[in-house]
């Protein structure tokens, strides 16, 4: 139980794209009564508030470019309400899904300035009686001393396909191959950039969650949780 004096128990979940993170944090979360925290979300709004407010940003950003999306990262006013994300009063749940603004989200995550920008917000969120979070770093870098650290992978292709039945499920029009592409992508600037590269933590769990399902992964991660005094 945290105490005035020991900061509030996190359990990370940390991996790529597609490989189902969101979808177990959130029912971690749920389960527990926990606060949860959608790192990838963050990145998502300076994406997309970067675009629509014309600051530029691309492969090549330069100094000033890199200045401009840390400021603007770091007056946004953000907040996470009953499944929506509300940014300096507007609600950009929906906008910050599209594949455009994943695709923008992994090129200002691979800035540095832009994360440490991001870094209080995440860490602020850490309150009794516990956090779920979910990202790339979680386990890494943003809460390196968290309770219980899961990474979750699953084969590029089953992440391709979760990703291609949840935009049609929205009734979106998608093609799966053009979104296996963007996956891999996206895969290879998370997993190579110099700034918190997507990596396992040394003391993470890995589950691959290629054949299984959400409620297996799930009860896996709440037996590790018990195990662990948290639950
Ligand atoms: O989890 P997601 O797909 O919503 O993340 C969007 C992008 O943000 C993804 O390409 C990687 C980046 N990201 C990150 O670098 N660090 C995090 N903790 C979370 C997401």
């Amino acid at each position: 139980m945290a105490t005035d004096s020991t900061p509030a128990p996190v359990i990370t979940v940390d991996g790529p794209g597609g490989s189902g993170k969101g979808t177990l944090a959130a029912l971690l979360a749920e389960r527990l009564g926990w606060a949860l925290l959608d790192s990838g979300a963050l990145y998502r709004i300076v994406a997309v508030v970067a675009r629509d407010q014309g600051v530029p940003y691309g492969d090549n950003t330069t100094d000033e470019q890199v200045a401009a999306l840390e400021a603007l990262a770091g007056r946004l006013e953000i907040r996470f309400e009953a499944g929506k994300v509300w940014v300096d009063g507007a609600d950009l749940s929906t906008e910050i899904r599209t594949e455009d603004a994943s695709t923008r989200a992994s090129r200002v995550a691979a800035l540095p300035p832009v994360r440490r920008a991001v870094l209080g917000i995440q860490r602020g969120m850490r309150a009794a009686p516990g956090l779920v979070a979910d990202g790339r770093d979680m386990g890494t870098v943003v809460f390196a001393d968290a309770e219980l650290k899961i990474f979750l992978d699953a084969s590029a292709e089953v992440r391709a396909q979760r990703r291609y039945n949840q935009l049609k499920n929205k009734g979106l029009s998608v093609n799966l191959r053009d979104l296996l592409a963007s996956i891999q992508e996206r895969d290879e600037r998370d997993r190579g950039r110099a700034a918190s590269p997507l990596v396992p933590a040394q003391d993470a769990i890995l589950i691959d969650s290629t054949d299984m399902s959400v409620d297996e992964v799930l009860e896996r991660v709440l037996a590790e949780a018990k195990a662990r005094g948290l639950c």
